[in-house]
């Protein structure tokens, strides 16, 4: 069980990453070619929204059967294990409302300038944050 979550959450992140990479350079050209927002956008922003949800779900499952989430808390001494335990989850958690914030954003906005912006803005600070708090060693 754990190895499989383990696996599933490490190959999931590469989607994650492209589509929130993804996402956040055509909102970024959008919002500069001052170009027009088109349902191909919204599917792009959705398609990040939700790898980065389904990220979540494995990543809760993962916190609580892996060796180096819950079981580990509080070994705050441990720079690696501080991370898996404590940082990577809450940081990303906090980057995934970000994130959730910023689609919730844009339906209420009627302009496609606006739009473009919030994507650049909510998505790009999500994708910073979970770029900030990846374990990159045990991914690598
Ligand atoms: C978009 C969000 C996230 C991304 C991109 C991400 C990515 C990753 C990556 C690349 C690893 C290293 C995997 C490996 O060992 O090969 C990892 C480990 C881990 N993640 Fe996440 N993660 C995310 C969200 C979360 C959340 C929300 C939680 C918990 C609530 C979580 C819990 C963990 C734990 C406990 C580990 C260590 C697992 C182990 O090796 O035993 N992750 N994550």
């Amino acid at each position: 069980m754990y190895h499989f979550i383990q696996k599933f959450h490490s190959g999931w992140a590469y989607l994650v990453l492209i589509m929130l990479l993804i996402a956040v350079i055509n909102a970024i050209i959008g919002l500069t070619s001052k170009k027009e927002f088109t349902a191909k956008d919204r599917k792009i922003a959705l398609f990040a929204l939700i790898a980065t949800h389904t990220q979540l779900l494995i990543g809760l499952i993962l916190y609580f059967v892996s060796p180096l989430g819950l079981a580990s808390f509080g070994q705050m001494a441990d720079k690696a294990l501080r991370l898996t335990s404590l940082e990577h989850p809450l940081i990303n958690i906090i980057a995934i409302v970000l994130i959730t914030i910023g689609w919730s954003k844009h339906k209420k906005l009627t302009t496609s300038e606006s739009k473009f912006k919030t994507f650049s803005v909510f998505y790009g600070l999500g994708l910073v944050l979970i770029l900030s708090r990846i374990p990159w060693s045990l991914w690598f």
